[in-house]
């Protein structure tokens, strides 16, 4: 918050100055865009705030796996490589603001269900659902109260701190051939039927595909 603080009087300063000894710029015009500075500083330090308590409040129950989204270029990777059917059930275990569902959705026609426990990444998943006249089921529930027996697919980006436990819960509950997408983490002491690299000079992490029981 400092920051921004500092930032904003910084701007009055600057801004009082200039009004002071006439800088030849219509003040008209100069008013307008620190207003539209403002505004937009505003709406990032608001966004920040929200960022930060939203993460803060549910750390407890995610770990490391804090709100971040799987770039676009990984999510097109997976799709054209890990063929759905219409009405196939897939989950996101922990699924942020809900774009990987939506895009599975989209492409496939799969029954999609994702779980967030983050307030802030719960309701901008609703919230593409809803701009994407998509029919994703998203709950704000913890992802380890969920049984996963009916799954076909499940897809994860979540962090090492988890992974162990992950395993334990997916070998007790999993149906035999369902299969396990893991962004960046491997799911440890599996085998992983590929690994996938998205075609992208950046996001190169590997994303690591599973069969349960095979
Ligand atoms: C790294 S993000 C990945 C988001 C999304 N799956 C994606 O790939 O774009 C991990 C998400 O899992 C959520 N999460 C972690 N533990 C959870 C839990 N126990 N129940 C529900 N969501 C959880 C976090 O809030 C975070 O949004």
């Amino acid at each position: 918050m400092d920051y921004y603080t500092n930032s904003l009087r910084e701007l009055q300063v600057g801004a009082s100055l200039i009004f002071q000894h006439g800088s030849g710029i219509d003040s008209k015009i100069m008013e307008k865009g620190i207003f539209i500075l403002l505004v937009f500083l505003g709406v990032l330090a608001v966004s920040k705030l929200l960022f930060a308590l939203s993460t803060g409040l549910c750390s407890p129950l995610t770990g490391g796996a804090l709100f971040t989204t799987t770039h676009s270029s990984k999510i097109q990777k997976i799709l054209d490589s890990v063929l759905m059917k219409p009405g196939q059930i897939v989950y996101d275990l922990g699924c942020g603001d809900g774009r990987f569902l939506v895009s599975a959705y989209r492409r496939y026609g799969v029954r999609a269900i994702g779980y967030e426990i983050n307030p802030l990444a719960y309701l901008l998943a609703k919230m593409r659902v809803w701009l994407t006249h998509s029919k994703v089921d998203i709950y704000y529930k913890d992802f380890w109260k969920v049984n996963l027996g009916d799954a076909d697919i499940v897809f994860c980006y979540l962090f090492p701190d988890v992974m162990d436990r992950l395993r334990e819960k997916l070998t007790q509950e999993l149906k035999l051939g369902t299969q396990i997408i893991s962004c960046n983490f491997a799911v440890p002491g599996w085998q992983p039927d590929k690994i996938l690299k998205a075609d992208h000079s950046i996001h190169i992490d590997p994303i690591y595909i599973y069969t349960f029981g095979i």
